[in-house]
């Protein structure tokens, strides 16, 4: 297609969602929610990283533990990962942080490997803080050691 036609084409387009919209009266949403403008409005929820002593239990025995300390000053990118510097074997001993599992240092077919896998390089694709955040959604989730 040339240039012009697709001009063209983003303008016949442009009015028919346009007109679409305008026809529909779309209500606007305010962030503030349904309070009037000379009210005062409630201040965000304050949100708190839950730092227990000793770590979370696992939900099942092979869960990734959950991490029980701040993570925000640490970086992972491709070539550096932070976390390493504390729990990666030996200087692990010297901050007291658990040692990164032994299942972490194996290449794709299983073979003992002398520093972290590619796989799992990017720490917080499983293991993550938690919040005291109300749950979006309602759950009954019980963990293995409940629903013995
Ligand atoms: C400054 C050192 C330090 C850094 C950096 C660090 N950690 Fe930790 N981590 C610890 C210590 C110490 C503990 C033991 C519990 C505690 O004291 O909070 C711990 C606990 C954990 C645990 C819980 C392990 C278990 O068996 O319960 C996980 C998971 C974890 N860290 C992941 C991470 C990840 C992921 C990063 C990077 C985003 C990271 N840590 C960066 C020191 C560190
Ligand atoms: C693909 C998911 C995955 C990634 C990525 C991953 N882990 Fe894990 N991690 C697990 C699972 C699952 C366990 C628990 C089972 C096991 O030991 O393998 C675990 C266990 C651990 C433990 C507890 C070890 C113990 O003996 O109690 C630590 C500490 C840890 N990981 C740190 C890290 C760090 C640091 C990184 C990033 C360099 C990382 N993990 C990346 C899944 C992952």
């Amino acid at each position: 297609m040339t240039r012009r036609l697709w001009i063209a084409v983003a303008l016949v387009a442009g009015l028919a969602f346009g007109g679409g919209l305008s026809a529909q009266q779309a209500p606007l949403k305010s962030d503030r929610g349904d309070q009037r403008i000379d009210e005062i409005n409630l201040p965000p929820e304050v949100l708190r990283q839950e730092v227990p002593a000793g770590g979370f239990g696992r939900a099942y025995r092979q869960a990734p533990p959950l991490i029980p300390h701040r993570i925000d000053g640490y970086q992972i990118t491709k070539d550096n990962n932070q976390c390493m510097s504390c729990h990666d074997w030996p200087q692990n001993a010297r901050v007291g942080a658990p040692k990164v599992s032994e299942t972490h240092y194996r290449d794709r077919d299983g073979n003992p490997i002398d520093r972290v896998a590619g796989t799992r390089w990017f720490c917080t694709s499983c293991h993550v803080p938690q919040l005291n955040a109300r749950e979006l959604v309602k759950n009954r989730f019980e963990d293995a050691t409940q629903i013995r």
